[in-house]
């Protein structure tokens, strides 16, 4: 009997697209699920790749056609389905062995699970994968945390599935225990704002400009083609040239304006402010869809409130800047965030590296990565990707732009919360001396907590307190 390189767990659209990856890149790969009828219908479609898959019905079989030390990736739901699955395949593995863990699990808990499992020399990597199904099948982007012992396992494979950017896979082993999860979990936040970005520009040109869905799309066809060029303008631009084969109707007008959200999102703002960060944009994008999804209400307050929007004058040359402006900040917010994490946790993540990994394959693959990669590799005054010298740049080029449309679209009465956060993150940050002097006079007022003189040490209280 062969013996494979690596077992899935978890055939589903993820799991089996990586499962078919691996085996078309010549790897044997056993393959299970908790569905057992599953399993031979889909070796039964992998055609070609058919010897390559081993299946098994049961846990200990699947375990016991892995080579050793053995290498299982779960692709199940985060949570507490993992916790069960771990809990069962254990009592069979060695040490050495390693569980990964592909799904958008909660870095926490991929903390957790390494500490308990390396008592028992078994590894857990938390393995970020983005690209959805496509991405998967024929080359996703993948964020490794754990062991250098796992990662030494591993490589060979993800090496070979990954996508590749000018050749180099967009792979790499970013650091200790729950690092992989934590960067999948900030590309969902920077993914977060990239689409509400460009939900909101889509909003300014329809509304308040009178463009049709099918102009709009040809506009982000054409950004597609330069600077702004991504995979979410790309996608934008089909999607908004398509019809509804039932109404006629451009299919974007047939869709529900409720978004929903799995809950990345949230988490990165969520450990942003746990760790005294601020990813406003980020923050505006997670709070937009739950606004969304409050259609009733939204509908019930125009009713009452009135809707009312106004034309505003807008070219698509000063909304292409916006948006430039937008996406570097809100990429800028990512990074400080990821940089906080490494300093808290000890991870030694390295930026440059990250940059480079999500410039293929994953969902904010983008032209910006790349010179994101680059500012890293190069001089960053304090470390800020906004300091970067190409970014300096790039901003006094963009950010009037910016500024004009958000003034254009707040006098307008339309929401634009990421645009009009990124505006805020920049106009705080760019301020030496800004207005919480103020703050600090009041608590010392209320609370007597003491403030800190301009040039001098130590505590002091104002002479509301002589
Ligand atoms: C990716 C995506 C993916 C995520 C979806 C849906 O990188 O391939 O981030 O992992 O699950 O985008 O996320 P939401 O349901 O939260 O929008």
């Amino acid at each position: 009997m062969t013996t494979a390189n690596i077992g899935v767990y978890g055939l589903g659209t993820m799991g089996s697209a990586l499962a078919l990856n691996m085996a078309e890149h010549g790897f044997d790969v056993a393959v299970t699920n908790r569905e057992t009828e599953w399993i031979s219908s889909f070796v039964a479609e992998a055609g070609e790749l058919k010897g390559r898959l081993h299946p098994h019905d049961k846990l200990d079989d699947f375990v016991a056609g892995l080579k050793t030390p053995r290498v299982i990736l779960f692709m199940i739901p985060s949570g507490k389905p993992m916790d069960m699955m771990i809990e069962a395949v254990t009592p069979l593995l060695e040490p050495g062995d390693t569980i990964i863990d592909g799904g958008n699990a909660n870095f926490h808990d991929t903390r957790r699970r390494s500490a308990v499992l390396s008592e028992q020399d078994i590894h857990f990597v938390g393995m970020g994968v983005s690209g959805g199904e496509h991405g998967a099948r024929h080359g996703p982007s993948m964020m490794v945390g754990g062991t250098a012992h796992s990662w030494q396992q591993l490589q060979r494979i993800l090496t070979a599935i990954a996508a590749r950017f000018e050749g180099a896979s967009c792979v790499d082993h970013l650091g200790p225990d729950g690092a992989g999860h934590f960067i999948k979990t900030v590309h969902n936040g920077i993914e977060y704002a990239d689409m509400q970005i460009i939900a909101e520009i889509y909003g300014l040109l329809r509304n308040g400009a009178a463009w049709s869905p099918v102009e709009i799309g040809q506009l982000f066809a054409e950004w597609d083609k330069g600077p702004l060029r991504s995979y979410l303008v790309e996608i934008t631009g089909k999607v908004l040239q398509y019809h509804d084969p039932a109404t006629g109707h451009p299919v974007v007008d047939v869709i529900k304006d409720a978004a929903g959200q799995k809950g990345t999102g949230r988490w990165t703002v969520v450990e942003a402010v746990r760790m005294g960060q601020a990813a406003n944009v980020i923050e505006a994008a997670v709070g937009a869809r739950s606004w969304s999804s409050e259609k009733d209400t939204r509908v019930a307050v125009q009713n009452i409130l009135g809707g009312g929007r106004t034309a505003i004058d807008i070219d698509a040359v000063a909304l292409a800047d916006a948006f430039m402006a937008a996406r570097l900040l809100c990429h800028a917010q990512g990074f400080r965030i990821l940089a906080s994490a490494s300093d808290t946790y000890d991870w030694e993540l390295d930026f440059a590296r990250i940059a480079e990994i999500w410039r293929a394959g994953c969902i904010i693959r983008s032209a910006l990565l790349d010179d994101i990669a680059e500012a890293f590799r190069g001089d960053l005054p304090q470390g800020e990707l906004i300091l970067a010298p190409a970014f300096t740049a790039v901003l006094s080029q963009t950010l009037p732009a910016l500024r004009q449309v958000v003034g254009a679209a707040v006098s307008g009465g339309h929401a634009i919360p990421a645009l009009s956060s990124a505006l805020q993150w920049y106009d705080t940050m760019r301020q030496g001396y800004g207005t919480a002097n103020i703050i600090q006079a009041q608590r010392d007022f209320f609370g007597h907590h003491g403030f800190e003189r301009l040039g001098e040490e130590g505590k002091h209280h104002g002479p509301w307190w002589d």
